[in-house]
C-alpha cells in the first residue's frame, strides 16, 4: 500500500465521519461482524469433511460477513445498516430453525443438529451487531462530534469482547470432535493382525454365561440406567479358569458397551467404544467372552460415554474366585460404593446402609470396589473398617504377601480402585465399614454411607479425619517379583499429568493432559509383546490425585517419589498419583491388542487424560469420534 492510498483511505475514513454518528457504534458492527465471519470461516475444514454443501454455504456466508464490514467501514450508509441488521438476523433465525427443526438440506434432512460452543458464540456475536445496526439505523444526521479519546474509550468494552469472543469461537471450532480417530490404524503394506481376532482361543474350560440386559429404571424417582433393572448390575461370580460368557442387549436409548476393569482380557473384548468394539447401538447386543484369569476383585463399567454412563448405574462387581475352595472364605461380599443415579450422593451395593450377615467366629472377606467419582476436592475415598482387627490382603484383585493385622485406618482408594479386607468377625457386636464420604458443594447434604456386617451394638465410633492412612508402599513383606526385579526396561515413557486453559471437542474449555497433550491426539506407547514397560507418572498439581488405570495389563508399583516399595509387591491396575507425587510403575507387555491408559476420573479422562498402548502389528478397525459414534469416555 502505498502511501497516497494511505492518504485516501483516511479521506474515506474522514469522509465516513459525516455520515456517522457514532464512530464507536460503527467499528464495533464491524469487529463484531468480523468476528461471526472469523468462526464461520474456521467451522469450513471440519463441515467440508461431513457435507460439502455445509462447508461451501460458510465459506459464503464468511466472504458475505467480509463483505458487509468493509462496506460498513468505507462506505457507510443507513441501507447498509439496515442490510447488516437484517442479514444477521437472518442468519441467527437460520441457526435457530437448524438447531431446533433442523434444516432440508442437511445429510439427514429435518434433524435439529447439536447446539455447539462455536455457533453458540458466532450467533452472540450477530445478535449484538444486529443491536448496533440498528443503533446507526435509527440516528439518522445528528452530527455528534465526537473527540478520538471519547470514541477511543467508548470502544473499550467492545475492542476487548469482540476479539475474545472472536478467538474462543474459533480456536473451538477448529478443534471439533474428530469425525473419526482411529488409535491404531492398519497400514498397508505390514503384516498386521486386526484386533476382531483376539479373542479367546477355544476350549474345553466351564461355562459361565450371563445376560445384562441394560435399560433404562426409575429409582427414588430419579432415572438410572441400569443393568438387569438394578444399581449397581448383578454380582457376577465366577470361579478362576471358567469361560466367561456375556451377553449384553442395549434397551437404552443411546449406544453402550462393557469394559471389565481389571480383568485381562482378550483384546476384543475390552469393551472400549472406538477402540475395540463400535458400541452397541440401542436395540442391538454383544457377546464378551474370556476365560476368567487371576481370582480377585473386578468391576465392569460402560466405557462408552462412560462420564455420563456410569455415574448413571452402569455399573457392577465381578469376584473371580480362586480355585482352591479352601481359599474362599466363609463369608464373602462385594462391597460396591458407586454415585447413587441422578443425585449428589454415594451409596453402597444400591443402598445408604448396606447390612451382611455374619456371626461371631466367621472369617469375612469385603471386597470394596470404589465406583464412584471423587467428590470436590478430587481426594480418593478412605474407607475405614471399624470392630475388628484385619487384614488388607488384596489390592486391585491381587494379593498381598504377608500381610500384617491393622488397626482402623482410612485406606485410599481412587475411583477405579479395590482393596480386599479380611478380618474375624468378634464374639459380640457388629463391624462397620465407615468413611465412606467425599467434600461435596456447601449446599448438598453429604452422604455417608454405611456398611454394617454382623448384629449387635456397633463399634465405639471413630475420629476418621485423626486416623492414619494406610500406607502401601511399606505393607506385608518383601517377595521376589519378576517385573519389579528386572534390571532393564525396554520402553521407557513419563507421563506428566497436568491441564489448563484449551479447546477440545468443539469447545473452549479446561483440557487435562498426559505431558501437556490431550486425548486423542497423545502419542501412543508404542511395545512388541513381551517387553517390559516401565512408566513414571509425575503429579506435578497441588490438588487432584489422579487415579491412573491401565486396561489389559497389570502394573507392578516400583517406586514412590523415587523410594522403592519396602513391603509386598504390589501390583494394581490402577495407581493413584496424589499431589505432588511420582511414582515409577512397570508392566510386562503379555496381552497383545490395542489398550487404553487413563485417569479414572470420568471427567479427567473425557478432558484428555486418556491414551492408548500400541502393540506392534496390531491394528483397530473402529474409529472414535461423531461418524462412529463411539465416545469411549
Ligand atoms: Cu474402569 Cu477404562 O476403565
Ligand atoms: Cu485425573
Amino acid at each position: 500500500m502505498s502511501a497516497v492510498h494511505i492518504v485516501k483511505l483516511f479521506g474515506q475514513l474522514r469522509a465516513r465521519r459525516e455520515v456517522d454518528r457514532s464512530a464507536a457504534l460503527l467499528n464495533s458492527a464491524v469487529l463484531l461482524t468480523l468476528g461471526a465471519a472469523a468462526i464461520h470461516f474456521a467451522v469450513v475444514p471440519d463441515h467440508l469433511s461431513e457435507y460439502p454443501l455445509y462447508g461451501a454455504f460458510f465459506i459464503a456466508l464468511g466472504i458475505a460477513q467480509v463483505g458487509l464490514a468493509a462496506a460498513v467501514l468505507l462506505v457507510p450508509s443507513r441501507q447498509l445498516f439496515a442490510i447488516g441488521a437484517g442479514s444477521a438476523a437472518g442468519v441467527m433465525a437460520l441457526w435457530l430453525v437448524s438447531r431446533t427443526v433442523g434444516v432440508p438440506i442437511a445429510p439427514v434432512p429435518w434433524r435439529p443438529e447439536a447446539v455447539g460452543f462455536p455457533d453458540v458464540t458466532a450467533t452472540l456475536l450477530e445478535g449484538i451487531s444486529v443491536i448496533q445496526f440498528l443503533r446507526l439505523f435509527r440516528r439518522p444526521r445528528r452530527l455528534r462530534r465526537r473527540g478520538r479519546i471519547r470514541t477511543a474509550l467508548k470502544m473499550v468494552p467492545m475492542v476487548l469482547f469482540a476479539p475474545l469472543a472472536t478467538y474462543l469461537g474459533v480456536g473451538a471450532a477448529l478443534t471439533p470432535m474428530a469425525a473419526a480417530y482411529n488409535a491404531a490404524p492398519f497400514v498397508a503394506g505390514q503384516t498386521s493382525v486386526s484386533l476382531v481376532n483376539l479373542v479367546a482361543p477355544a476350549g474345553a474350560q466351564p461355562l459361565k454365561e450371563f445376560t445384562l440386559t441394560a435399560a433404562p429404571i426409575t429409582v427414588g424417582g430419579h432415572e438410572a440406567w441400569a443393568y438387569n433393572g438394578t444399581v449397581p448390575g448383578p454380582e457376577l461370580r465366577v470361579t478362576e479358569g471358567d469361560r466367561v460368557k456375556v451377553i449384553l442387549i442395549n434397551h437404552l436409548p443411546d449406544a453402550t458397551s462393557i469394559h471389565w476393569h481389571g480383568i485381562n482380557v482378550p483384546g476384543a473384548m475390552d469393551g472400549v467404544a472406538g477402540i475395540t468394539q463400535d458400541a452397541v447401538r440401542p436395540g442391538g447386543f454383544y457377546v464378551y467372552e474370556f476365560i476368567a484369569g487371576e481370582p480377585g476383585t473386578y468391576w465392569y463399567h460402560s466405557h462408552q460415554d462412560a462420564m455420563n454412563q456410569i455415574p448413571h448405574g452402569l455399573v457392577g462387581s465381578i469376584v473371580v474366585e480362586p480355585k482352591d475352595p479352601s481359599k474362599v472364605r466363609v463369608r464373602d461380599y462385594s462391597v460396591l460404593v458407586h454415585t447413587q443415579p441422578g443425585a449428589d450422593a454415594l451409596e453402597v451395593n444400591g443402598t445408604s446402609s448396606l447390612h451382611l450377615n455374619a456371626a461371631p467366629g466367621d472369617t469375612v472377606r469385603l471386597r470394596i470396589t470404589n465406583g464412584a467419582e471423587p467428590g470436590l476436592d478430587l481426594a480418593p475415598l478412605t474407607p475405614v473398617l471399624v470392630g475388628a482387627p484385619y487384614e488388607v490382603v488384596a489390592l486391585d484383585g491381587h494379593d498381598l504377601t504377608g500381610p500384617q493385622e491393622l488397626g482402623p485406618q482410612r485406606i485410599p482408594l481412587g475411583m477405579g480402585q479395590r482393596a480386599d479386607l479380611v478380618f474375624t468377625m468378634p464374639d459380640t457386636g457388629a463391624v462397620r465399614l465407615v468413611g465412606l464420604k467425599q467434600v461435596g458443594f456447601p449446599w448438598s447434604s453429604p452422604s455417608s454411607p454405611v456398611v454394617t456386617i454382623g448384629d449387635g451394638p456397633a463399634a465405639a465410633a471413630v475420629n476418621v479425619s485423626s486416623l492414619p492412612r494406610f500406607d502401601l508402599t511399606r505393607y506385608g513383606t518383601p517377595a521376589a517379583d519378576p517385573v519389579a526385579d528386572a534390571s532393564h526396561y525396554d520402553v521407557t515413557r513419563e507421563i506428566i499429568l497436568g491441564g489448563g486453559f484449551g479447546f477440545r471437542n468443539g469447545s473452549a474449555d479446561f483440557t487435562d493432559t498426559f505431558s501437556g497433550r490431550a486425548s486423542p491426539y497423545i502419542p501412543p506407547i508404542n511395545v512388541r509383546e513381551g517387553q517390559l514397560v516401565h512408566l513414571r507418572i509425575v503429579n506435578p498439581g497441588d490438588h487432584s490425585s489422579h487415579p491412573i488405570h491401565i486396561h489389559g495389563h497389570i502394573l507392578t508399583l516400583l517406586a514412590k517419589n523415587g523410594h522403592p516399595l519396602s513391603g509386598s509387591p504390589v501390583h494394581t491396575d490402577t495407581v493413584l498419583v496424589g499431589p505432588h507425587e511420582t511414582w515409577d510403575v512397570a508392566f510386562k507387555a503379555d496381552n497383545p491388542g490395542i489398550w487404553m491408559l487413563h485417569c479414572h476420573i470420568l471427567e479427567h479422562a473425557a478432558a484428555g487424560m486418556s491414551m492408548t498402548i500400541n502393540y506392534e502389528g496390531v491394528y483397530t478397525p473402529f474409529t472414535m469420534g461423531t461418524r462412529s459414534g463411539n465416545i469411549p469416555e
